[in-house]
């Protein structure tokens, strides 16, 4: 029986510019992504059969996480390797054992990288071949991030997100981040961005930012980090913005709400920090966890 076990990153938008809603129901984008050391595991293992199955393992955390997650058809993992077998006209099955550490539903696109994953791992165990480019072109069906956590490191994401162009960015940085016990769904706070932003500007990335991560400016980093869904996100859970100010006041250079929220991320200048400002992050509202990662990490890969 051919097994592999696959990591696939989390991402944070260290900014996210959004433009108005199209016809197909998304919104125009140009963000930054990062894809960070925190990571779903997926042990994809061929059967002989034709069957997908799923099963899910979540970390201990305050909220039953593995509840949150399908197990049926709708994991977008099981969608994931359906849609690669049907485009490769393939008919075998897998199964797919998840280990999920990306908090769910948190704007850190945990779905989307199990579903990176998935593609990754079936395609090995499948032993059908096909290239990174061609599987990031196949999982833009699948969710707009999907293409940046199969490519990993820093990317440049257009369109509905789902076109990738690679950053050379230098050195690493070191983030908190601040679990939420509640999730936010993805589309509730993009229908709060159109109510409070009825007439946004064409989407743009900031060169500050891009000057930053090119000279390795933690500092100006932080001074450039933007999410334009963060006022949509505080508006639908308001004590985020308590969550940042804790964040700000024990020393991080910056904090933002991670993508759709609720999940809050913060750069630190240095990792001896990192101890002091989880103590006092800890204490804010509505956590459930506080982790601290490094970014930027490889896409999603076969590791066994
Ligand atoms: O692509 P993904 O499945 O992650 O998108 C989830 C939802 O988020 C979409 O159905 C849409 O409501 C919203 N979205 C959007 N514009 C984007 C990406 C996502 O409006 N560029």
């Amino acid at each position: 029986m051919t097994t592999a076990v696959v990591r696939a990153p989390a991402k944070i938008n260290l900014g996210l510019s959004v433009g108005p809603l199209r016809e197909d129901g998304f919104h125009e984008l140009a963000t930054v992504y990062m894809a960070l050391d925190l990571h779903d595991t997926v042990r994809v293992t061929a059967r002989d059969d034709d069957q997908v199955t799923v099963t899910v393992q979540a970390d201990a955390r305050e909220g039953d996480e593995a509840v949150a997650v399908p197990v049926g058809p709708d994991n977008l993992a099981v969608r994931a390797v359906e849609l690669l077998r049907g485009a490769a006209g393939f008919t075998g099955g897998v199964d797919l054992a998840i280990r999920k550490v990306i908090p769910v539903a948190g704007g850190m696109a945990g779905g989307s990288a199990d579903a990176a994953a998935a593609l990754v791992g079936a395609n090995h165990v499948w032993g059908l071949g096909w290239e990174r480019d061609a599987l990031a072109d196949l999982a833009a069906d699948l969710g707009s991030d999907v293409p940046f956590l199969l490519h990993g490191g820093v990317g440049i994401g257009t369109g509905r997100g789902e076109k990738i162009s690679p950053v050379l960015s230098r050195g690493r940085y070191g983030f908190l981040v601040v679990v939420a016990r509640e999730g936010l769904s993805t589309p509730s706070v993009y229908a709060e961005f159109d109510r409070l932003e009825p007439d946004p500007e064409v989407p743009h990335v900031a060169p500050e930012l891009m000057a930053a991560l090119r000279g390795h400016d933690t500092e100006r980093l932080g001074e450039h980090l933007a999410n334009d869904l963060e006022p949509a996100a505080l508006s639908l859970r308001p004590e985020l913005d308590r969550v940042l100010q804790i964040g700000l006041d024990a020393g991080a250079l910056a904090g933002i709400v991670s993508g759709s929220g609720p999940t809050c991320v913060f750069l630190i200048e240095d990792d001896a920090d990192a101890a002091m400002l989880t103590a006092a992050l800890w204490a804010s509202p509505g956590c459930a966890d506080v982790i601290h990662t490094h970014g930027p990490a490889a896409g999603a890969r076969v590791i066994a």
